[in-house]
């Protein structure tokens, strides 16, 4: 069942995005060469205790920290370590909290200093492969509409959609239906309403859509090694359009 949240939660996930975005944009901010994806993840969880809220990740099913970094062919999932990044990585940042009820969630991935142009175009097409399904997310509207407009740019691109992962209904639950494939046609699936809340997360390869499991039990890597790129936004569909919930107050999107 897909819930329909009212004005006043609608309210509540704005600050709940808020404080994502904010958090985001101050790791982001501090990426660089020879930082280790450890400290990423350390600004993360003490601004987690400095705002009073939860880092939604932390203890979900076992996930054992507040941030998840994946760097190069690494999907989604990375673990924070010792791992120092490097110029020419790219680096995928997911992070959400849960606050005073509810749930936000968003993910980007950034250029560690100068990147290939290869993988500038993985990170760019995800990114509009991200806003092109978010385009679809109207009232009256179709949850295949999304999927497809998503695919149709990723694949335009000359890259592949994973499809191993998806996005997903979010609200006083991290993860609610409706399950939000990043492929799929156009026309089918439930009917988008006013107040549905979305978290729409595009996870996208430079080579084959294949993704596998490191031992840890939770890093995806695609199989064939390839790059891999991730961008995702909490979003309300309303009468008019969708908008975007994990967003800093700031007039500087987050991305
Ligand atoms: N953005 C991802 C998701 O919504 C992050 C989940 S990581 C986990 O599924 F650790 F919480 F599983
Ligand atoms: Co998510």
């Amino acid at each position: 069942m897909i819930s329909i949240k009212t004005p006043a939660e609608i309210e509540k996930m704005v600050v709940a995005g808020r404080v994502v975005a904010e958090i985001l944009q101050t790791v982001k901010a501090r990426v660089r060469p020879g930082i280790t994806t450890r400290e990423l993840d350390q600004v993360a969880y003490r601004l987690c205790l400095e705002r009073k809220v939860k880092p939604a990740f932390k203890g979900y099913h076992g996930y054992p920290f507040s941030l998840c970094v994946s760097v190069n062919e690494e999907v989604v999932h990375g673990f924070p370590s010792e791992r120092k990044l490097a110029a020419g990585d790219i680096v995928s940042l997911d992070f959400g909290v849960l606050q005073e009820g509810y749930f936000s969630d968003a993910a980007l991935t950034i250029p560690v200093g100068p990147i290939s142009p290869q993988a500038e175009k993985l990170i760019r097409v995800t990114r509009e492969a991200l806003f092109a399904g978010l385009a679809q997310a109207q009232a009256g509207h179709r949850l295949g509409d999304i999927s497809a407009a998503v695919q149709e740019r990723v694949e335009t691109g000359g890259f592949s959609v994973v499809r191993h992962f998806v996005g997903h209904g979010i609200g006083r639950a991290l993860h609610e239906d409706p399950q939000i494939p990043n492929f799929g046609e156009s026309g089918r699936g439930p009917l988008l309403k006013p107040g549905m809340v979305l978290a729409v997360e595009p996870m996208v390869n430079a080579g084959g859509y294949e993704v596998e499991i490191l031992s840890d039990g939770w890093t995806a890597v695609t199989k064939d090694r390839s790059l891999s790129a991730h961008f995702e936004h909490t979003v309300a569909v309303t009468e008019n359009g969708y908008r975007i919930l994990s967003q800093p107050d700031s007039e500087t999107p987050l991305f």
